[in-house]
């Protein structure tokens, strides 16, 4: 099967995640950053453990400094995800990164992006929407700042409301503040759970943050009523297995919990999370599931489908991509 072909839609990617390790180098001789222990002899990223990729992760972002860096980088990232058959596109995109949290600055940034994207979808067709991350291990205050970056943004384009790092700091209550100011105004809900923190991540995630989609998720596997709720109320996982595998979670995909979460009702979704950190793409994610566990074009389209049902833009949008998958 010819796995870039199959139209796909990705929930879950990170900006400066998503940046190609050649682009970060070039960045970093233009502005004459010291990139240091970001890359092996190979070129690629390097990094031994999640809390050492979150290192190394923000040192590779150091390089992008201004909004410009940021329309580079969007071109870059939708170029390589349209050319995996990537139709439609959320990506979490900081503050934190991008102007340090003020607002004046973030709406600096955005309206780069924003332009690349366009651009990008004039010339590839692929749709970007953005949700807005704050970043756990930066802390509860830090997050507001990025939630009203995202209060003042959100609309048609700035469309939900997320938080990555370090699932090891903090709790998710301690952030409910910033996710109440975001469901305020009118952000849809993601977070990261249940990669790192079990079982427990995701039900603190559910009761106190009050999400709708789980980042990543598959730890509830270890919990059989945590299972049955997700199964019964609809809530979408956004799972990144290359990630997971890469970052050893689980030895291989054959061995990772996608199929028996969506066996057991569960709602789930594709995604790849960093790719070019965890030598994964779209495209290989499919292929990889394809062996694993010898899903078809059919199970791709239905998850596809979930995709689209559980994507936080506008009706319109979702409309227009809907018109892509039926033709595709
Ligand atoms: N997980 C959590 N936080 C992150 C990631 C990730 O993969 N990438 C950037 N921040
Ligand atoms: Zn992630």
């Amino acid at each position: 099967m010819d796995f870039a072909a199959l139209p796909k839609l990705e929930l879950h990617l990170h900006h400066e995640g998503a940046a190609p390790p050649d682009f970060i180098r070039r960045l970093g001789q233009e502005k004459s950053v010291n990139l240091e222990g970001v890359f092996d002899e190979a070129g690629n990223y390097a990094f031994r453990d999640f809390v050492h990729f979150l290192q190394v992760y923000e040192a590779a972002t150091a390089v992008l400094k201004t909004p410009e860096d940021y329309a580079r980088l969007t071109t870059a990232i939708l170029e390589e995800s349209a050319a995996n058959g990537v139709i439609y596109t959320e990506s979490f995109i900081s503050p934190d990164f991008c102007g340090g949290g003020d607002v004046g600055a973030w709406r600096e940034y955005l309206a780069a992006i924003r332009e690349a994207a366009d651009a990008a979808e004039r010339a590839h067709g692929i749709v970007l929407r953005g949700i807005v991350t704050c970043v756990r291990h930066f802390g509860p205050e830090q997050a507001k700042r990025a939630a009203l970056c995202a209060a003042e943004t959100a609309g048609d384009w700035i469309v939900g409301y997320g938080m990555g790092g370090d699932e090891g700091k903090g709790r998710p209550r301690d952030f409910a503040w910033s996710y109440d100011l975001a469901r305020e105004a009118g952000l849809r809900l993601t977070v990261h759970a249940g990669e790192w923190g079990g079982p427990r991540s995701v039900v603190e995630a559910l009761d106190d943050l009050r999400v709708e989609r789980i980042g990543h998720g598959v730890r509830a596997i270890e919990d059989p009523a945590l299972v049955k709720r997700l199964a019964r109320d609809g809530i979408v996982l956004e799972v990144c297995p290359g990630s997971n595998v890469s970052l050893g979670l689980y030895p291989d995909v054959a061995r990772h919990p996608i199929r028996m979460l969506q066996e057991a009702g569960v709602r789930i979704t594709v995604s790849t999370d960093d790719p070019p950190f965890f030598h994964t793409t779209m495209a290989q994610e499919y292929d990889a599931l394809h062996r694993a566990f010898g899903w078809e074009a059919e199970a791709f389209a239905q998850i596809a489908r979930t995709a689209l049902d559980a994507a936080f833009c506008n009706e319109d949008t979702k409309v227009q991509i809907a018109k892509k998958l039926e033709t595709a």
